[in-house]
């Protein structure tokens, strides 16, 4: 897990680049917000952003204020601008896995904020020491298949949704 101060400068960067390529980050997803880094730094910097932030565990929405949700069966009935999906879905099995990114589809606007350790991170990079190894691994390859589907990589974790109307240059994205 990043530390909040961590999370503030990633989510600021995001939001920028947002704005660079036009799009008013009006609203905001959050899928399994966990203690709620994401969602506090909009709440505090961007009072006039709607934020939705969900979570499939009782006790993080509980505590964190978020709305009890699980993405592999839930999309919701409207899109948001940003969607952000940090660290969730290697909880989830392949199936539930490829449901929870078509319901991420349905809810992006515009970008989505994607992060998952893959086989490739789990025994290349990540710090042993302070990661759960209790999850599914899946290649780097899988997921860009399921992504792909729906979104166009831009890189830095950022996915463009396919029918937004953001246009990226040809070497701003990874499309060859
Ligand atoms: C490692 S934490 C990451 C929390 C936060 N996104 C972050 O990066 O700090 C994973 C979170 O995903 C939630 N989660 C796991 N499966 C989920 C699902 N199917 N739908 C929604 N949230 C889920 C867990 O309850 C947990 O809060």
């Amino acid at each position: 897990m990043h530390s909040r101060r961590k999370i503030e400068t990633l989510a600021s960067g995001v939001h920028q680049f947002c704005n660079w390529w036009d799009i008013q980050v009006r609203s905001v997803l959050d899928v399994g917000a966990g203690v709620g880094y994401w969602s506090d730094w909009y709440r505090k910097n961007y009072e006039r952003t709607k934020v939705l932030s969900v979570d499939v565990s009782e006790h993080a929405c509980k505590k964190y204020g978020h709305k009890l949700r699980d993405i592999s069966s839930w999309a919701p009935n409207r899109k948001f601008d940003l969607v952000i999906c940090q660290s969730v879905l290697q909880y989830l099995d392949e199936q539930d896995a490829r449901s929870a990114i078509k319901n991420l589809a349905k809810a992006t606007k515009h970008v989505l904020f994607f992060e998952v350790p893959t086989k490739s991170d789990l025994r290349n990079t990540v710090d042993r020491d302070v990661t759960d190894f209790e999850i599914y691994s899946r290649t780097g390859t899988w997921y860009c298949n399921e992504l792909k589907k729906y979104f166009k990589q831009a890189g830095a974790g950022l996915w463009v949704a396919k029918s937004s109307t953001i246009v990226l240059y040809e070497l701003e994205g990874t499309q060859k």
